[in-house]
């Protein structure tokens, strides 16, 4: 019986199993008691090399990348596209084996082009881990999030999940849509119809999809409510009146707090406060929002760990 991953990396949650994800939570929970330890590191990753290449802006996850690998002891090396080569017309392709050449064992990478981690694993012998590929899938973050659901209630299974906002741009909606009905998790996408995907892949999942464009619709019975960023960079005309009617109708405000007592509220950040959350929502002790980026740094030692080989996470 295989008791690791079934990959050789991480390029999103479409083709994991409920297996797998199960074995990342686990093995990032143990990761989690390490970084509550007084002295948070561990020897783990010792002697292995890897490069965070970031061709699009992060805070989040791109320190919650560099703060795991340091914790697991490797050796790290930053990239960023501004100030390299690539502005003097260097390709992706070109880049990343040049980057190899100098002997490295894992790459992670945040690209605005869909796809681009996919194209990575054809040129660098590499473990590739996808930070985020333009509008496809962001797994790490669908994984922290599952992470910190799973922290709140004894089961993803069953699960009632609404995904709020920008369906259609949204590389976290699209990790997470897979990874929760991978898990069993009953998943609502809801916003704008304008900002909703004409079409839904076929997904043969334990767990159920439904779409709507009514907020209390998507709320009524709902336990987990994940709030996503309008994302303008990636529409090429405005897909809704104005962002105070986007507000009114599919911001999570106080009054949705005190209708469904039950529910918490994330959002993969950053948060456009009083857009899709009040502010006084993204405040409140409901939302888990700094919780989310806390279990990243343990979801993402978790993966490093996995998908390195190595044969014991201390
Ligand atoms: N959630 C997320 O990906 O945030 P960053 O863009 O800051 O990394």
């Amino acid at each position: 019986m295989n008791t690791g991953l079934d990959h050789r990396h991480l390029l999103g949650l479409s083709d994991y199993s409920a297996r797998e994800i199960n074995l990342i939570l686990e093995t990032a929970r143990r990761f989690r008691d390490i970084l509550n330890r007084p002295i948070k590191k561990v020897p783990t990753l010792r002697g292995i090399t890897v490069v965070n290449l970031f061709f699009e802006s992060s805070t989040r996850t791109r320190i919650s990348f560099e703060l795991a690998e340091k914790r697991l002891s490797a050796d790290t090396v930053n990239f960023s596209a501004s100030g390299s080569s690539v502005s003097k017309g260097e390709s992706l392709k070109d880049t990343a084996q040049n980057i190899e050449a100098m002997k490295i064992d894992m790459v992670v990478v945040r690209h605005e082009s869909p796809g681009a981690p996919h194209f990575l694993t054809q040129c660098v012998d590499a473990v590739v881990i996808n930070a985020g590929d333009g509008a496809h899938e962001h797994p790490t973050q669908a994984l922290l999030d599952m992470l910190t659901i799973s922290d709140r209630f004894d089961s993803l299974s069953g699960l009632n999940v609404s995904i709020v906002g920008d369906i259609l741009h949204s590389r976290v909606a699209r990790s997470n849509i897979h990874g929760l009905l991978t898990m069993g998790a009953n998943v609502t996408i809801c916003g704008p119809q304008s900002l909703l995907p004409v079409h839904l892949e076929k997904m043969p999942r334990a767990g159920s999809l439904r779409i709507t464009n009514r907020l209390e619709e998507a709320l009524e019975g709902c336990d987990v409510a994940m709030a996503l960023r309008i994302q303008l960079e990636r529409q090429g005309r405005s897909l809704f009146p104005s962002m105070r009617e986007y507000h009114e109708q599919f911001g999570i405000q106080m009054h949705h707090l005190d209708r469904y007592k039950d529910l918490i509220v994330m959002h993969p950040g950053p948060v456009n406060r009083g857009v899709e959350l009040a502010s006084e929502v993204v405040d409140h002790e409901r939302a888990v929002i700094l919780n989310q980026v806390t279990n990243g740094v343990a979801v993402r030692m978790s993966v490093l760990y996995l998908l390195s080989g190595q044969s014991s996470p201390e």
